[in-house]
């Protein structure tokens, strides 16, 4: 058990408005703030956060909850994980027993040390990478002549060598005071099956990542020949998260107040800031992810895309494009001509080559335009008439309509059209797509609520009627005090008066809290799976957004139950007896054939 102190804690030091707006963007409408739902896929926005009494709620897929439930959720973590990390976000030193989910006055891991530990390491193996040993002489040969990197340079990213032991980097960390648990939570050691350690990074040149304010959080590992795996980087630690993280961060940060460069690889990364690019980033051996754009736009306005030449990073830089727009950054994409990569391309050509490429790079409009018009001969009517259809189509996606118009006429210009019907090919596919978004969406809403299948209430399709009407009544119960207050003194309603198991639960755990004398938010979490919290969270709003919730209304919502249930129970006898008939028949007629065998 949380004590009931610790979770008030949790919650009153957790603003939900601030803890969901590093996930979601969040617009203000009126007392609330709404934004994409980060639970399911949509384009119009149906993910609520109520300010005023710590809960949020979608009205697309039904999520819903407080901090708790959303980081549950979001974080994919349970109950004492969920309000730990919580706590870990809030400063408040609470605080894990072996047994999962009580707990005691010491953290598992502390912060500090961990973050103490990963310097250690970096210094560790960027000695190494100077040390006067055949292996360690061939890691600073493949940096300084093989990849082009100056001794200033490896110095400025802290670059380093990883001996090829399985053990000379661990006994060494051991000496130092930390131990083989800390090694492996950090990732820097693994434990084998049968229990033995061995030094995580072996044989490779190591890139340590640093996070903005300058604490080593992790490391990636470069194989020096074209073995497999090319990287090695850490996994997710107690101090390391890479979908939050960019790589060298803690130097763009100082100078990207305009315009960020958003890279591939750490080598791309490293040739720019040796070129004089030093506001470029790279995400950490994944792609973007919309918590690393919500990032990158507290920092500056503006990212130019440079991934590699090929394909792969070409569609990757589609995709990244998108995330980096809905967070409201204005983005650019530049690929380099006649080299795989920027770092390849800056190595050939130099830096004052590469700023031109900078300046040119294209927005996602010009970038694709010219792809299409490089696929089509527009001279052919055919291929010009499919070159229009992809642009028409680009045009569509793109949200403003002034952008709009002025893509219109530049289309309209080039393949010398009429600006007047390509505007109303373009309006026609935006309300096609806006039809065929709102039609998904309420399919996903009918799917996930009610129907044939009911994930949250499997109860609820057995007697929808009867759902409904529980719903109604536990509405008023979670809403009003002294309506819990009547119901529960009164006697007015028992558990038996419930059908669905879901409800029965609710109303229970309703009576409990009020017996105990406790709010019923303190253990929503610990007494119902973060899907069974949305749901009550849409019983409270459904009736919160009734006018009269007065006693007649409520005594009248609890006449419907009773008589819902029992209508519902006389037609489940009704068919359990047709039932017993049927099966009376069957048999019947099975024994007569059984007899007639048998002649
Ligand atoms: N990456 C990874 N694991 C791999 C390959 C790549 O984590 N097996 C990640 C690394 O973060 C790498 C980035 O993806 O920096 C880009 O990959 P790639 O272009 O292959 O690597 P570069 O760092 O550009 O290396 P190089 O130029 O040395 O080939
Ligand atoms: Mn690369």
């Amino acid at each position: 058990m949380i004590s009931k102190e610790t979770i008030e804690q949790v919650i009153a030091r957790n603003d939900i408005e601030d803890l969901i707006g590093s996930y979601v963007t969040l617009k203000r409408a009126g007392s609330n703030l709404k934004g994409l739902c980060p639970f399911h896929s949509e384009k119009t926005p149906s993910f609520t956060v109520y300010p005023q009494d710590n809960s949020f709620y979608c009205f697309g897929c039904g999520a819903g909850g407080d901090a708790i439930t959303f980081i549950r959720k979001r974080e994919n973590l349970d109950y004492p994980d969920a309000v730990e990390f919580l706590a870990n976000r809030a400063g408040i030193t609470i605080v894990r027993d072996e047994s999962k989910g009580s707990y005691s006055p010491t953290p598992k891991y502390d912060r500090a040390k961990m973050l103490k530990m990963n310097v250690d390491a970096a210094k560790y193996f960027h000695s190494c990478l100077f040390s006067d040993n055949p292996d360690a002489r061939a890691a600073l040969d493949y940096f300084v002549n093989k990849r082009g990197l100056s001794v200033a340079t490896i110095k400025h990213f802290g670059l380093g060598f990883a001996p090829n032991s399985f053990d000379v980097f661990s006994k060494y960390m051991l000496n130092k005071g930390y131990t083989y648990d800390e090694l492996v939570a950090g990732f820097l050691c693994g434990r084998s099956e049968k229990g033995k350690y061995y030094d995580a990074f072996r044989n490779r040149v190591m890139f340590p990542i640093i996070d903005a304010s300058g604490n080593v959080i992790a490391f990636g590992g470069r194989v020096m020949d074209d073995s497999k795996p090319k990287y090695k980087n850490s996994s997710d630690t107690p101090v390391f998260k890479k979908s939050r993280n960019l790589f060298a961060l803690n130097f763009a940060r100082l100078t990207c107040q305009e315009a960020m460069i958003l890279c591939e690889g750490y080598m791309d990364v490293i040739a720019m800031h040796s070129a004089g690019f030093t506001n470029a980033v790279a995400t950490l051996g994944t792609a973007i992810t919309s918590e690393q754009a919500r990032m990158m736009s507290r920092y500056t306005k503006k990212v130019i895309i440079s991934y590699d030449a090929d394909e792969a990073g070409q569609k990757a830089a589609m995709r990244a494009t998108k995330m980096l727009t809905d967070v409201g950054l204005e983005v650019t994409i530049l690929k380099v001509p006649g080299a795989k990569d920027p770092d390849e391309y800056i190595k050939a050509n130099g830096a004052e080559k590469f700023k031109a490429l900078l300046e040119s790079s294209k927005s996602r409009f010009d970038y694709n335009m010219d792809n299409i018009l490089a696929k089509h001969d527009i001279s052919v009517p055919a291929e010009r008439i499919k070159a229009l259809h992809s642009l028409e189509k680009l045009i569509s996606e793109t949200y403003s309509a002034a952008e709009r118009d002025i893509y219109i006429r530049v289309v309209a210009t080039n393949l010398d059209i009429d600006a007047k019907s390509i505007k109303s090919d373009v309006d026609r596919l935006i309300r096609a797509a806006a039809y065929n978004r709102r039609k998904e969406e309420s399919e996903k809403i009918k799917q996930n609520t009610v129907g044939y299948s009911d994930r949250v209430n499997p109860d609820y399709i057995k007697a929808p009627a009867v759902a409904k009407h529980e719903e109604n009544v536990l509405g008023f119960l979670l809403l009003f005090e002294e309506h819990r207050k009547k119901v529960f003194e009164g006697g007015l309603l028992s558990e038996d008066d419930f059908f669905t198991d879901l409800s029965k639960r609710v109303f229970s755990y309703l009576f409990d809290c009020y017996q105990r004398g406790e709010d019923y938010n303190i253990n929503l979490n610990d007494s119902f799976s973060a899907d069974e919290v949305g749901r009550i969270i849409k019983m409270r709003l459904s009736r919160m957004a009734m006018t009269d919730n007065g006693d007649t209304v409520l005594l009248e919502a609890i006449e419907s139950l009773r008589l819902s249930v029992r209508k519902n129970a006389s037609k489940t006898n009704q068919s359990l007896e047709a039932l017993r008939e049927l099966l009376n028949n069957k048999r019947e007629t099975k024994n007569k054939e059984n007899t007639n065998e048998q002649r």
